[in-house]
């Protein structure tokens, strides 16, 4: 599967650049315009109340600008989730990717989970990745993977309860992924992601992530790894965890919403909602490779082949820009 996305991406790389870039492009006009007209507005605002200064009296600028703006983000339900549905993510990143996909991660959605731990083939003394101990390269990512739940479950099994694996390019959105697992129960055996089928074998795809519950991650280590039940190298690490679950009767299930739409998304936003789709999502896709905003839940939890630019766009669009007059719920 893996090998199949890749030669996809690499085909598709040019055409997906240029899109990017288009995107990146509109987005950054629609920030600039937002800018431009709220700068004057604020201006205005000033005049009206008179002897203001704008750049020193920063108490008087808020008040001003509440006259504008008075939506501002709630997120009291949230921050009791994160304390109640604790989440570990670990990031599968590699060395030549660091400094932009890892710290596009890092700087946006990262620090939104209860720990967030990157592994990598390599330690790198200016950011903060496990190295372990196998080679870099497609064919070991299933070395990676599971080397990293051996540790995760050796040193961070007390941590949280749920534990996410994504790439380096993937985005998850925390509040929607505890939201999803809040009615969920932990010391029982879950596992999720995005289901995909080949041949007679249901697996979750590697790059939407997959999250599993603690009970999961004991049973993983001390059944699967322990007994040798599992791989532990290889390429297509997605289609081996899944098969390594289903020995031991933690088998995949649709996450989709009760409307038929995505949580996991295995691809960039603004491919599921054009429907850009490689010829392997529609063969592996068990829910028919829809396309459009009708496909993507409106508490979608990750989306992959991110550009780490386009990370950035995602967040602040989420976290930040405000619609006036729109209150969301
Ligand atoms: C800022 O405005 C407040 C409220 O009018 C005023 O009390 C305060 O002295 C001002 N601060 C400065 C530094 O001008
Ligand atoms: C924020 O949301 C919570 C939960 O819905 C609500 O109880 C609280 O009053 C809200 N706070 C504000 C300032 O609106
Ligand atoms: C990662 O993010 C944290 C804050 O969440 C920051 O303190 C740290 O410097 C960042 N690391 C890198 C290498 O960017
Ligand atoms: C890699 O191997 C070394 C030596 O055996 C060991 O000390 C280290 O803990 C290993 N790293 C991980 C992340 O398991
Ligand atoms: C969660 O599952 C465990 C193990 O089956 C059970 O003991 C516990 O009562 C369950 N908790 C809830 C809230 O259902
Ligand atoms: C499909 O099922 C057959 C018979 O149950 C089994 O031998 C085969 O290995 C399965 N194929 C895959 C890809 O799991």
């Amino acid at each position: 599967m893996k090998f199949l996305s890749v030669l996809w991406t690499r085909q598709k790389r040019l055409a997906s650049t240029c899109q990017i870039f288009l995107l990146l492009f509109n987005f950054g006009a629609i920030v600039y315009f937002i800018v431009a007209y709220a700068s004057p507005r604020d201006v205005i605002a000033m005049n009206i109340n008179q002897n203001l200064d704008l750049h020193t009296n920063q108490t008087r600028k808020t008040t001003t600008r509440s006259i504008f703006i008075t939506d501002t983000f709630n997120d009291t339900v949230a921050k009791t989730l994160k304390e109640k549905v604790r989440v570990l993510i670990w990031v599968m990143t590699s060395p030549s990717t660091l400094d932009t996909r890892a710290k596009a991660v890092n700087d946006t959605w990262g620090p939104r989970c209860n720990k967030l731990l990157f592994f990598s083939s390599k330690a790198d003394s200016s950011f903060p990745v496990i190295g372990l101990n196998v080679s870099e390269g497609r064919s070991h990512l299933t070395a990676k993977s599971s080397q990293a739940w051996m540790y995760i479950y050796k040193n961070h099994f007390n941590d949280a309860d749920w534990f996410m694996k994504v790439d380096d390019d993937s985005y998850v959105v925390l509040e929607n992924l505890r939201y999803f697992l809040s009615d969920k129960n932990f010391s029982e055996t879950h596992y999720f992601g995005h289901t995909f089928k080949r041949e007679n074998l249901t697996f979750y795809s590697g790059g939407s992530g997959y999250v599993m519950s603690k009970e999961s991650l004991r049973v993983l280590n001390e059944v699967g790894y322990a007994k040798k039940l599992c791989d532990e190298d290889g390429e297509f690490e997605d289609l081996r965890m899944s098969k390594c679950m289903k020995l031991m009767g933690v088998p995949t299930v649709n996450t989709v919403d009760d409307q038929g739409r995505n949580r996991f998304n295995c691809l960039a936003m603004y491919a599921h909602l054009v429907g850009l789709y490689p010829p392997w999502y529609y063969e592996l896709d068990i829910n028919g490779a829809k396309k459009g905003k009708d496909s993507i839940s409106n508490y979608a939890i990750s989306f992959h082949y991110n550009h780490h630019q386009e990370m950035y766009i995602i967040d602040f669009v989420l976290y930040n820009l405000q619609t006036y007059g729109i209150t969301r719920h």
